[in-house]
């Protein structure tokens, strides 16, 4: 059984390798009428690219999207929208380098896939790691810009808010700060701090981890399939599928386990519409695995980057001890470009159960 299919209603099947020709995704169960340029999808991919600052991996590509198929536009009324049928879209490679491999072409990365996809397949694509490869994320950012359009009215963003053991100030969120750094940091000062801190981690040959947070505002109370389809638990999937993802918690987290229930209860005043306003959001906006009006809130934990130039003690794929320096064009912290494949999965999730909603309810 492979899996390489995401969602219910709004579903994606990805494609494709790094060191392959192209890859994309198929995106079945998007709803018809709903206005969809490439342009658009672009400006998403243009967040993820790499070889945008000294902070990402060097491979210059340009990440550029087709749509195949799934839009039409009618010449009576103009503006391309979909179909209602499966959306095609590819994203060609361009910029491998395919000799930067040869080194790991017989040894495993400690930290990587290599060992675990030799061992379950038998081949393993040694040029950039198949399917193992985040260049994979490309497609999901892609049906991610789609995802956003399918929810009236909600917005998805994401911020990176540690480096390292260096986490943000949460008094000085500022989401229009965001696009102004290279980290897509919230706070100008950590982002100052992070600019010399990362330096020093690429200038070693070495990496770091990071924390992101994702955010979507305008999400209506009901989304959620209980009890085996639960909004967190879907979002906690969609985030663990993320390369290099070992951590997720969605609103107080982890944290919540040193509060009291007292400090927990995100208390509800009424108002006069709209439902209750509450006054925490310690649950993230989501309350028996359903929405509850509030703001989504998911955080996710991404590791270093296993491509490191300091040597690693490793075996060769001959069981024989080794060590392993990666070469190659290498983000010194993959968090970062995490964070647009982070809002792209929580747009493809909410855009997935409010589909599952109006089926099952009639209701939105
Ligand atoms: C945006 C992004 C870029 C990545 N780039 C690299 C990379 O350049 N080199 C690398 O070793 N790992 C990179 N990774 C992580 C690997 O893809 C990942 O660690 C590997 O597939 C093993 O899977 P796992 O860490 O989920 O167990 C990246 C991850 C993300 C999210």
């Amino acid at each position: 059984m492979s899996h390489n299919t995401f969602g219910h209603l709004f579903r994606i099947t990805t494609f494709g390798e790094s060191h392959g020709a192209a890859l994309g995704c198929v995106v079945d169960g998007c709803p018809p009428g709903i206005a969809l340029t490439a342009e658009e999808i672009q400006a998403d991919l243009d967040r993820r690219k790499p070889g945008q600052s000294k902070y990402t991996t060097q491979r210059r590509e340009a990440d550029e999207v087709e749509i195949l198929s799934g839009v039409f536009e009618d010449d009576r009324t103009g503006g391309q929208v979909t179909t209602g049928t499966p959306i095609a879209l590819l994203i060609r490679n361009t910029d491998q380098r395919s000799k930067d491999y040869s080194e790991i072409r017989d040894r495993y990365r400690p930290g990587h896939a290599d060992f675990t996809y030799d061992t379950k397949y038998g081949v393993r694509d040694y040029r950039g790691g198949g399917r193992s490869s985040a260049r994979e994320t490309a497609a999901r950012v892609a049906a991610g810009a789609i995802a956003r359009k399918v929810v009236p009215g909600i917005t998805v963003r994401g911020a990176l808010v540690q480096m390292g053991p260096h986490k943000i100030d949460r008094g000085n969120w500022d989401w229009d700060e965001v696009p102004r750094n290279p980290f897509f940091c919230p706070d100008a000062k950590a982002a100052a701090l992070w600019a010399d801190y990362l330096d020093g981690i690429r200038k070693a040959g070495s990496s770091i981890g990071a924390v992101i947070e994702v955010v979507a505002d305008g999400v209506p109370a009901g989304l959620g399939a209980p009890v085996y389809g639960k909004l967190d638990q879907d979002i906690a999937s969609a985030m663990m599928s993320i390369n290099a993802v070992k951590g997720v918690e969605i609103g107080a987290g982890m944290a919540s386990a040193e509060l009291t229930g007292e400090e927990n209860a995100d208390e509800m005043r009424s108002r006069n519409e709209g439902g209750p306003h509450f006054l925490s959001n310690h649950a993230g906006g989501i309350l028996g695995g359903i929405s509850s009006g509030q703001p989504v809130v998911a955080r996710f934990a991404v590791k270093p980057t296993s491509s490191i130039l300091t040597p690693r003690r490793t075996v060769t794929a001959t069981g024989e001890d080794t060590e392993i320096v990666t070469k190659g064009r290498h983000d010194p912290c993959v968090g970062i470009r995490a964070v647009p494949v982070g809002e792209a999965m929580l747009a493809i999730v909410l855009a997935d159960h409010y589909l599952r909603h109006r089926g099952q309810t009639g209701r939105v």
